[in-house]
């Protein structure tokens, strides 16, 4: 072979390979970022995923698009469920596990009516994907306290009175839950505070303060009531 036809030659598998390298890379960066932006986790080739199977940071699973089968740690017990990616964690919770004491009215994080606890911090379940709440415990106003052992949280604001239509109510409970598990002696500002992302629409906030600062008082083994 000649010195030009050699260095055409050269010239064009390179062409090749390196069109072959980038269509490639393309495919699988751009497989990356659709399920970035989707928002799923995954395992590739995964059918199922356990309780604690925790996504690190920059890892990026596939999940979907049918229901797959998935462990949650929900009010300290693992619980079985298959669902789609998409699906998120109110959802979950509601119509797949039967926990319909959280509440969804806004679906879009502005009322705060779905917060649970993840790990002890309240979140908005509807803006999180059930997915992303694996490896993490869960405790919903259902595992909170039951009727006949109730939360403090929980008994003041029945004694107190703190609700109208009941709507907003959990996500309330929870939030003030949460606030007294971090800060038994929450202040009145405290509360507010805690309860900022808690909308209720029949306007009972004074009396959700009131139990708000009763539980403190529980909590914090101070007499009750006495800071309002
Ligand atoms: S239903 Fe989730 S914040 Fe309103
Ligand atoms: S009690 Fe009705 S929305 Fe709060």
């Amino acid at each position: 072979m000649k010195r030009d036809e050699k260095h055409d030659s050269g010239r064009a598998e390179r062409r090749k390979s390196s069109a072959n390298l980038t269509r490639r890379s393309f495919i699988k960066g751009a497989g990356v970022a659709a399920a970035a932006v989707a928002g799923i986790g995954s395992i590739e080739g995964a059918e199922r995923v356990g309780a604690d199977a925790t996504v690190e940071n920059g890892v990026v699973e596939r999940l979907g698009p049918g229901a797959q089968a998935m462990d949650l740690r929900v009010n300290g017990k693992t619980v079985h469920i298959a669902v789609e990616p998409r699906v998120t964690l109110v959802d979950a919770l509601r119509n797949h596990l039967g926990l319909t004491g959280t509440k969804l009215v806004c679906d879009r994080g502005a009322c705060g009516a779905c917060t649970v606890h993840l790990d002890g911090r309240p979140v908005t379940a509807c803006m999180m994907l059930a997915f992303e709440a694996r490896g993490h415990e869960i405790v919903t106003i259902e595992g909170l306290g039951s009727p006949d052992r109730m939360h403090p949280v929980q008994s003041a604001f029945v004694a107190n009175d703190a609700l109208q239509c009941g709507f907003c109510t959990p996500g309330m409970v929870m939030s003030v839950a949460a606030e007294l598990e971090r800060n038994p002696s929450a202040s009145l500002d405290d509360i507010k505070r805690a309860v900022a992302g808690n909308i209720c629409r029949c306007g009972t906030y004074p009396h959700v303060f009131k139990a708000a600062l009763q539980a403190a008082g529980y909590k914090s083994g101070k007499p009750p009531g006495s800071k309002l």
